[in-house]
């Protein structure tokens, strides 16, 4: 009992240094992600009888240093989610398993295998991923297209194979290729059965609106 509330007091503390962290952000990737991904990986969690404790502190830093985020490297980030879980009370052994989920929560390139996880990290990586899909995946899509000055569609540069992360991250391809290039291969990458049951419908919402989409792009030449 007493374990629950302190670690109830930890994740809370977590929550606030994050959300000062991500201030205001047009791109997809602001507090609202983060809130969404720590719901849905803690529900996945529970279902998969994993260790909630860990799966919430990873949500809630899986996005602190991202490479889509900051300009100055991750070093300073990785070493601000250090102090803070050593601050916090965390155990040495349970900041290397927040770490090693934070590391390898990110897509690499739809040529680049995921690295393996624990059942933890799978419940983090399958709610981020998830958050990627459906009309919010959508939204977020063209927000950070939009961010990275990215053309919405050009029908005339098609989808790459990414074999690399670096291939993958300096991409400057149009928003609909990142369709094709991640989003819609995210349902067979699931890895929770969660994960896989709610990837169902949010990718069957990319696929609808990407014809709807290719419809209207035609009608108006
Ligand atoms: P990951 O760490 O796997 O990239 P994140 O949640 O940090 O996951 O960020 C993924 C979000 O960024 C997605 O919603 C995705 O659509 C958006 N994104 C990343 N690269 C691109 C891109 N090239 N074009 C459009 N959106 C992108
Ligand atoms: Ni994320």
């Amino acid at each position: 009992m007493r374990d629950d509330y302190l670690n109830r007091q930890i994740i809370e503390r977590v929550l606030s240094s994050v959300r000062a962290l991500f201030p205001m952000d047009g791109s997809g990737h602001g507090f609202d992600h983060v809130l969404r991904v720590y719901h849905m990986a803690t529900r996945i969690a529970e279902e998969e009888g994993c260790d909630v404790f860990i799966v919430s502190l990873a949500a809630l830093l899986h996005d602190v240093g991202d490479h889509k985020l900051t300009a100055d490297g991750n070093e300073n980030h990785r070493n601000a989610i250090f102090a803070l879980l050593n601050e916090t009370g965390v155990t040495d052994d349970q900041t290397h398993q927040i770490i090693d989920i934070v590391e390898k929560v990110s897509f690499k390139g739809n040529g680049v295998d995921d690295a393996p996880m624990s059942a933890e990290g799978c419940c983090v990586r399958d709610a981020d991923r998830l958050d990627a899909m459906g009309s919010i995946g959508i939204a977020r899509a063209f927000a950070y297209g939009a961010l990275k000055g990215r053309p919405m569609f050009d029908d005339g540069q098609k989808p790459a194979l990414h074999e690399n992360f670096s291939d993958y991250k300096n991409s400057k391809s149009h928003t609909i290729n990142h369709f094709y290039e991640k989003l819609l291969l995210l349902k067979d990458r699931m890895e929770t059965d969660a994960g896989k049951r709610l990837a169902q419908g949010r990718h069957a919402m990319l696929e609808a609106f990407l014809s709807e989409f290719l419809l209207e792009w035609k009608a108006q030449k």
